[in-house]
């Protein structure tokens, strides 16, 4: 019986929004103009959609409003050009939230392992949109949470205003699932789920979404879409201390890691290539997963493979570390003097990310044990995490070779592995970069 009115509201509301949607008339926000959110902002205004952003840090701001390029997956042209066009610009505050039509949070969503997921951005950032909330806006989160972020933490703030949720303003959840440097697959072939808080913005969610996406799934709930994307860099979290596990016994048992997994990924059939390394790093799969473990012991569940994974992922750097201490003690040099080129420091191939990286810990320990580590990384100019601050230096056949050992700890693709092993002493290299090195391999030790 109350449906009659309800439905009225409804079609006023989502009337005014669908159209707008449709014919790209619609502002679109974007909060958070980092990895994610640059990017998706150069996406929606290459299709028309005039993009709002709202960046807290005033340099970002200032440059996004010069067309300046900060992030490697955008094109400097494309910045530059949409920019000059007036389809996006960028504010250091929220008085834009009442132009925009659809808004969409991509700020950060830290960690601190052991600690409660770090929400303090997600919920700021709802707050300001609360203040200035109207009738027929679409509120997306992008950032990956914990499941119940959207309807637990961010409904309620909202309704704050007046408003209701799925009736007067829309709110979903559609993690983000970019790969940094993936030139294969970008957002717009990257298949997308979408949660909802109910039909209407769920509906309104899908309208926006398809526009410039391939694929959209949609899902029976906001929590669902949340536990999709910290179980996808679970799964992946899982999948990778595995094969560090098994490179831990091979080290053992003399056999090559490398060798076994390429062997067993021929099977076309019922297994899927993860390869090892020195640890994990980046914004994701350190983390992402303890938000889930966070928020099952809230519900007195153990999540047992994800602790174990955790475990067994943080344990690579100290094995890295012994494992350049036996190769030192067999060219006859004292770990505790050596000199020792780092060779990456990116988290992972063909990235500039620093941040969680692995490389921190291992040359963070070899530090401690006396060594005397220089790096070089074509992506990474200066080195600000944990407790370093190094800048990288020059590749040159002076600096490899005056190196009483090079350890590589990222595969980026323009370094030349052969050139590498031809004027080192020696090569430890943690990630197989050396595969296709033929010559001087008697100098090569694999993880
Ligand atoms: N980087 C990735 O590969 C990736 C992939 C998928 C999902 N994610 C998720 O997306 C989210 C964003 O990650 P990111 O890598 O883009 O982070 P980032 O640090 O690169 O960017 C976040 C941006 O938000 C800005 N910001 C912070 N607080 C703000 C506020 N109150 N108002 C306006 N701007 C604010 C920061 O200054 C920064 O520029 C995270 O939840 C992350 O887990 C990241």
């Amino acid at each position: 019986m109350s449906e009659a009115p309800r439905d009225k509201e409804r079609v006023t509301a989502l009337g005014t929004l669908l159209p707008r949607i449709d014919d790209h008339s619609a502002v679109v926000g974007v909060v958070g103009l980092g990895y994610v959110g640059l990017p998706f902002a150069v996406e929606k205004a290459k299709v028309g959609f005039r993009v709002l952003g709202v960046e807290q840090n005033p340099e970002r701001a200032a440059k996004v409003n010069h067309g300046e390029n900060y992030i490697r997956d955008v094109n400097d042209n494309e910045l530059r050009e949409l920019v000059a066009k007036g389809m996006i610009r960028a504010d250091t505050g929220f008085d834009g939230v009442a132009e925009m039509d659809v808004i969409v949070l991509c700020v950060p969503t830290p960690l601190t392992r052991n600690l409660p997921p770090e929400l303090s951005y997600v919920e700021g950032v709802t707050e300001e949109i609360a203040k200035r909330l109207r009738p027929g806006q679409l509120v997306s989160l992008e950032s990956t949470t914990y499941p119940g972020t959207t309807e637990e933490l961010m409904l309620p703030i909202l309704e704050r205003s007046g408003l209701e949720a799925d009736r007067d303003f829309y709110l979903v959840h559609s993690p983000e699932r970019v790969d940094p440097g993936n030139k294969r697959y970008t957002t717009k072939n990257t298949t997308k789920v979408l949660g909802a808080v109910g039909p209407n913005s769920l509906e309104a969610g899908r309208a926006f979404y398809t526009q410039t996406i391939e694929q959209v799934v949609p899902l029976s709930s906001a929590k669902a879409a949340e536990l999709v994307k910290v179980f996808e860099n679970t799964f992946r979290a899982v999948n990778i201390a595995l094969v560090n596990e098994l490179a831990l016994l091979c080290d053992r048992m003399d056999l090559n890691v490398w060798e076994v997994l390429e062997a067993a990924f021929t099977k076309p059939f019922g297994i899927m290539p993860f390869w090892p390394g020195p640890g994990v790093g980046g914004h994701c799969i350190p983390l992402d997963p303890h938000y889930l473990e966070w928020k099952a012991k809230g519900l007195n569940f153990n999540t047992h493979f994800i602790a174990l994974a955790g475990e067994i992922n943080r344990k690579m750097p100290e094995f890295v570390r012994d494992k350049a201490h036996r190769v030192l003690n067999e060219l006859g040099l004292a770990p505790s003097r050596a000199k020792i080129l780092a060779l990456g420091v990116a988290y992972k191939k063909d990235s500039e990310d620093a941040r969680e990286s692995p490389a921190v810990e291992v040359i963070e320990l070899l530090q401690r044990d006396g060594a005397e580590i220089v790096y070089h990384d074509p992506h990474v100019s200066a080195l600000r995490e944990g407790n370093l601050a190094m800048e990288s230096q020059p590749l040159t056949s002076e600096l490899v070779s005056s190196q009483d050992l090079v350890l590589i700890l990222t595969d980026h693709s323009e370094i030349d592995y052969g050139w590498v092993a031809s004027h080192a002493k020696h090569v430890l290299d943690t990630r197989n970069a050396t595969k296709g090195v033929q010559e001087h391999r008697e100098r090569i030790t694999l993880l």
